[in-house]
C-alpha cells in the first residue's frame, strides 16, 4: 500500500483535456485557451460552449446555443410548488442542491444516457440554475418569483431575474466575466465529487447534486460569502490591518486566501480584484476595494499567501447588489458548465473511482458478547 496523501494533494486522479492549471506559472486554460483571452475576448455561453465542445463555436453554433439557453430558463411549474413546501429560513445552497436533485423527476426522458441527452440536460441545468437562484430569493423574501427573459444573454437575466431591472450594459458584460472566470477550475473538490458520482454511472443530476454539496463548504465555494462577511466586520479600512493582523496571530484562517493548486497569483483574482475596483469607482463606493487591499497586503507580508477568486469576487458580487447568501449559489451558476463537461468527459471514457484507505485502526479484535461488554 503505497502512503497516504492528505487531502490527494497533487494526486493525479484522472486524464482531462478540459482545463489546465500551472499552480507555478498562474496559467488557467479551457482546452488550450487562456483564462485571459476568454475573460477579455469571450462571453459565458461561448465558454460553456467551450467546455461542452472542446473547440470555439461558429456564429451559427453561438447563436444556436444562446438560443437553446433562453429557451429551457423555465422552471417546471412543480418545481416552484417544491420550493414554496420549504421552510424561507432554508440556505439558498440547499435549496439549489435540492431542486437540483429534484429536476431529475421532471426528465420525462432520463434513461436516455446517450451523449446528446445528456449534453441537452447540461444545457437546461446552466440555463435554469440562475432561475433557481433567483426564485428562492423572492419566494424567501414573500414575494413572486420573476419570469426569466426569453432573450437577452446569461448574464443580463442572470441580474434582471434578481432585480426586475435590465443591468446597463457595463454591469451585464462584468457580470459575464465574472461567469466566464467561475467556469471550470480542474479537479476542484466539487468538479471531482461530480467524477466520483458519475463514474457509477449515476445520471447527470445525481452527479450534479454532488456537486453543489460540495462547492457549498467554506474551504471551497461557500468563502466568497465568508470574505464579504469579513469585510462587512471590519466596517472600515484603518481598521482592516489590525483586524488580520489578529486574526493570523490566534491561527485563524483569512477566507479567501491560499489554494490547493497555485503558488502565484490566481489568474481569475487580477481580473476580479479590477472589476471591483472599477464597480467601486463607478458606484463612488470603494471602500470595500480598498479594504481588500490592504488585507491583500497584510496576508501576504505576514503569511506569504495571494487572493484566490473567492477574495475579490465578495467585494464585486456586493457592490452588484446581490445578497450574502448568493455568493456561492452565484459560483454555482458558471461552475455549472464546468462540472457538467466533466461529467460528460466522465461518461465517455469511464471506469469506476473507487481510491483505497490505508488502515490505522485496531486488528484482531475479539467480538464479546453483549452480555460480557460490562456496564
Ligand atoms: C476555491 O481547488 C480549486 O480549484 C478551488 C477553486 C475553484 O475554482 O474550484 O479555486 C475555488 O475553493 C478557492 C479556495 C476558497 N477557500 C478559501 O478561501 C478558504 C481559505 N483557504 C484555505 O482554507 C486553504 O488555503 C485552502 C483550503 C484553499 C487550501 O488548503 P490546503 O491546500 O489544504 O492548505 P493547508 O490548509 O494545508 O494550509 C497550508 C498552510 C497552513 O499553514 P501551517 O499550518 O502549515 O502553518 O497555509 C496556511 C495553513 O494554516 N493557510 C492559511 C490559509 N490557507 C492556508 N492561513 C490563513 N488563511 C488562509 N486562508
Amino acid at each position: 500500500m503505497p502512503t497516504t496523501i492528505d487531502g490527494l494533494e497533487d494526486i493525479v486522479a484522472t486524464h482531462s483535456s478540459i482545463c489546465d492549471l500551472d499552480g507555478k506559472l498562474g496559467k488557467l486554460t479551457y482546452f488550450g485557451v487562456d483564462i485571459h483571452d476568454l475573460a477579455n475576448h469571450s462571453s459565458f455561453e461561448e465558454t460553456a460552449y467551450l467546455l461542452w465542445h472542446g473547440v470555439l463555436p461558429t456564429q451559427k453554433q453561438l447563436d444556436e446555443l444562446r438560443q437553446q439557453l433562453c429557451a429551457n430558463r423555465q422552471l417546471p411549474a412543480r418545481m416552484l410548488d417544491l420550493m414554496r413546501l420549504l421552510p424561507t429560513t432554508t440556505s439558498p445552497m440547499d435549496v439549489l442542491r435540492t431542486s437540483i436533485s429534484a429536476l431529475a423527476a421532471f426528465d420525462a426522458d432520463l434513461q436516455n444516457k446517450s451523449a446528446e441527452a445528456n449534453l441537452q440536460r447540461a444545457i437546461r441545468l446552466t440555463a435554469m440554475l440562475p432561475t433557481i437562484v433567483m426564485s428562492w430569493e423572492h419566494l424567501r423574501n414573500g414575494r413572486e418569483p420573476l419570469v426569466p427573459l426569453p432573450d437577452h444573454s446569461h448574464a443580463a437575466n442572470l441580474l434582471y431575474m434578481l432585480s426586475g431591472k435590465l443591468p446597463d450594459d457595463y454591469t451585464a458584460h462584468a457580470m459575464d466575466v465574472a461567469l466566464i472566470l467561475h467556469a471550470d477550475h480542474e479537479l476542484n473538490a466539487s468538479t471531482f465529487a461530480a467524477r466520483v458520482t458519475a463514474g457509477t454511472l449515476a445520471d447527470m443530476y445525481a452527479s450534479i447534486t454532488s456537486a453543489i454539496g460540495a462547492l457549498s463548504g467554506p474551504l471551497h465555494g461557500g468563502a466568497n460569502e465568508q470574505v464579504i462577511r469579513t469585510l462587512l466586520k471590519i466596517g472600515e479600512v484603518d481598521k482592516a490591518d489590525a483586524y488580520i493582523r489578529n486574526a493570523l496571530a490566534n491561527k485563524q484562517r483569512i477566507m479567501g486566501f491560499g489554494h490547493r493548486v497555485y503558488r502565484t497569483e490566481d489568474p481569475r483574482a487580477t481580473h476580479l480584484r479590477a472589476m471591483s475596483k472599477e464597480l467601486g469607482e463607478r458606484q463612488k463606493d470603494t471602500r470595500w476595494y480598498e479594504m481588500s487591499r490592504v488585507i491583500e497586503q497584510c496576508v501576504k507580508e505576514v503569511k506569504g499567501l495571494n487572493a484566490n477568486v473567492d477574495f475579490y469576487s465578495a467585494s464585486f458580487y456586493y457592490l452588484l447588489g446581490f445578497p450574502i447568501e448568493l455568493d456561492t449559489p452565484i459560483f454555482a451558476c458558471s461552475r455549472i458548465s464546468g462540472w457538467t463537461a466533466h461529467v460528460l468527459e466522465q461518461y465517455a471514457n469511464n471506469r469506476l473511482i473507487r481510491p483505497r484507505a490505508e488502515y490505522i485502526g485496531p486488528k484482531e479484535t475479539p467480538y464479546v458478547p453483549i452480555n460480557q461488554r460490562g456496564a
